[in-house]
């Protein structure tokens, strides 16, 4: 398998970006969700831990775009102008909620004057303590949530669909020995 993608499919770099970052958005969505619900001697560092692995998908998805350009995209699968265009928006669609969602929620907590840390090293952005901005930041950070778990079922059943009802190769370009 190759590093990088053909016209006919996803080299094992695009691979791996795409399924590390679903199974750490799987596992930040159901934190960032439960979180709220932990015990106070452990939420400092539960909400410190889904801060950095917040950054973690967002220097990921970062790096992912920037290997997204300097690659050719494999051909898609749809025939017609309207189905590449709903696919190539929700694949967009996707990239920039999920830079966003990390990024909404790094504002938020830098202007809380709670930016992650690591050891002594503060993660935070230049940005002074603003409650207003604290509040806005984390409805965005709230709202994109929703906005990509619809985003990323409509994705799910679209691939399901193509690859179980119209018998194409959709998902099998995007799995490991595929
Ligand atoms: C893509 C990565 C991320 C995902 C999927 C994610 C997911 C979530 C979810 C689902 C919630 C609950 C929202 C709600 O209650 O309606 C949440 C809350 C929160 N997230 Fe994230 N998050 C991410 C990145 C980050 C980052 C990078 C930071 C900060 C550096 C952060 C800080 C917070 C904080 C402080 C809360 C609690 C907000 C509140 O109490 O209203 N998150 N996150």
């Amino acid at each position: 398998m190759s590093l990088r993608n053909s016209k006919k499919a996803y080299g094992s770099v695009a691979k791996f970006f795409h399924w590390s970052i679903f199974i750490l958005m799987l596992g930040m969505m159901a934190f960032g969700y439960l979180m709220g619900n932990i015990p106070d001697n452990y939420r400092g560092i539960a909400y410190n831990t889904h801060k950095l692995i917040g950054l973690l998908i967002l220097s990921l998805m970062v790096l992912r775009a920037w290997w997204a350009l300097i690659n050719t995209k494999p051909q898609s699968a749809h025939v017609t102008f309207l189905g590449r265009f709903s696919e190539r928006s929700v694949h967009l669609f996707l990239y920039a909620f999920i830079i966003a969602m990390p990024l909404a929620g790094w504002i938020g907590s830098s202007a809380a004057g709670r930016a992650p840390h690591l050891g002594e090293m503060i993660l935070s952005l230049p940005i002074e303590k603003n409650k207003a901005l604290v509040e806005q930041a984390f409805n965005v950070h709230a709202n994109l949530a929703l906005i990509i778990i619809f985003l990323v079922n409509l994705h799910i059943l679209a691939v399901l669909y193509h690859f179980f009802i119209k018998k194409e190769r959709t998902l099998r370009r995007m799995m490991p020995n595929g």
